[in-house]
């Protein structure tokens, strides 16, 4: 069985365990993504990784939830129709197996897993014809931009992310999640009447019409919504509301661009990064912002991130660095893993700032910093990619 790779959907801790234990004889089938849940939009993370590994197959432990489970399924099957699915469950019962067939499952695993029954499985998902995945969906994609330290430019970082992508007249959405912050509006001279808080309130009934018809429209074309002033607010949207709406966005929108702070550890913002196509971690070549670097992506990694989903991107990038900053060179092996993009500094970014603009909406003025940006938007969207080391490798 050359080369079989696995994605693994579970809430339970001691299933995702059996599953790798069962690989321990089979080392030609591989991991290559685990969920620790199996909710509505579990389709979504499977499309990304399927991007990455169109030929994997899908196991999904539904003992937590079989009617939620299965709903989920009947959904990952409609966005990857050719996906091999393996449903798995304590109890054979007719009813369920035959829903679970109905939803488009292409296995029943009884729990506990035997070896034997397993390796079949695996030998039949080998043998499945492989069309080639989900690969080239439709959904839009999600990313996140999470400082390491306050003031590193992460707000800046995804306001222009998503004035980009809007100039360039992909469908976008720009989200504050950054509660104590609330920076994205300001920096876009915007007074947004409707936060997340309304969002929230009318997720039930959400559609595109009316998601518009309250969220604030930028000038270059692009949606966004933030949290509400009152700081006390905070709490009215959860963690479940935002994958709710996260479901929403990408089956409406091409890019999400979300201002998450620094916080990484509050529960609307690891949620954000778990349903990303990429996360941004955001620093400088100061000690302190990089070695936090180092505790995030442990972190994300920990919570079902692929290590190539979470990308560093410097900020105020020099090569002329003093004696309290890092080079490219020691940045990367502290991380163990190379830097996706520097940023250079610019006066042209506070100049922004001021006036409530995205610096990319001033070319002429961004100048170098404007064409820097592009080319990491573009890396960012596999767009041009051959620029990207380039436009490093000047900045200096
Ligand atoms: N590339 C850059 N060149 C020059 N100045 C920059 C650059 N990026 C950010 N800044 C400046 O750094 C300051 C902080 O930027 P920004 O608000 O985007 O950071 P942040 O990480 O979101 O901060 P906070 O922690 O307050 O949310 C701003 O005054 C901005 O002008
Ligand atoms: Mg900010």
């Amino acid at each position: 069985m050359p080369n079989t790779t696995l994605l693994v959907a579970s809430s339970d801790e001691h299933f995702r365990e059996s599953v790798r234990d069962s690989l321990i004889n089979l080392p030609d089938v591989k991991i290559v993504a685990e969920y620790q849940e199996v909710a509505a939009n579990l389709y979504i993370r499977v499309l990304q990784d399927l991007e990455r590994h169109p030929h994997a197959g899908l196991i999904v432990d539904i003992s937590g939830d079989p009617e939620g489970s299965i709903k989920a399924i009947e959904k990952v099957k409609q966005a990857a129709p050719d996906l091999f699915v393996m449903v798995s469950n304590f109890s054979a019962d007719g009813e369920t197996v035959i829903q679970c067939m109905r939803a488009g499952a292409n296995e029943f695993l009884l729990q506990p897993i035997k070896r034997t029954e397993f390796r079949e499985a695996m030998g039949r998902l080998e043998r499945a014809p492989r069309h080639g995945g989900g690969g080239g969906s439709k959904l839009g994609k999600i990313y996140t931009f999470i400082g390491t330290r306050g003031g590193v430019g992460t707000t800046t970082m995804a306001v222009n992310f998503a004035s980009v992508l809007a100039q360039r007249k992909v469908s976008t959405v720009a989200i504050d999640l950054d509660w104590i912050g609330n920076d994205v509006a300001m920096q876009l001279g915007a007074s947004p009447q409707y936060t997340l808080m309304e969002v929230g309130e009318n997720l039930e009934r959400l559609d595109q019409a009316l998601f518009e018809g309250f969220v604030t429209r930028d000038p270059l074309g692009f949606f966004l919504v933030g949290p509400p002033d009152a700081l006390e607010q905070h709490g009215h949207f959860s963690d479940h509301q935002l994958r709710e709406f996260a479901t929403f966005l990408v089956e409406k929108y091409d890019a999400i661009a979300i201002d998450g702070g620094r916080n990484i550890s509050n529960d609307l913002v690891l949620a954000a990064a778990q349903v990303s196509a990429a996360v941004f971690l955001v620093i400088d070549q100061e000690f302190p912002s990089i070695r936090n670097a180092q505790r995030y992506i442990s972190f994300l990694m920990r919570m079902g991130l692929n290590q190539d989903q979470i990308k560093v991107v410097v900020n105020r990038y020099t090569k002329k660095i003093s004696s309290n900053q890092a080079s490219l060179e020691q940045i990367q092996q502290t991380l163990n893993q190379a830097v996706f993009y520097g940023i250079p500094s610019s006066p042209a970014v506070i100049a922004s700032i001021n006036k409530g603009r995205p610096f990319v909406a001033n070319r002429e003025q961004a100048g170098e910093l404007d064409r820097v940006f592009r080319a990491f938007v573009d890396k960012a969207t596999g767009g041009k990619k051959s620029e990207a080391t380039e436009a490093m490798g000047k900045t200096a």
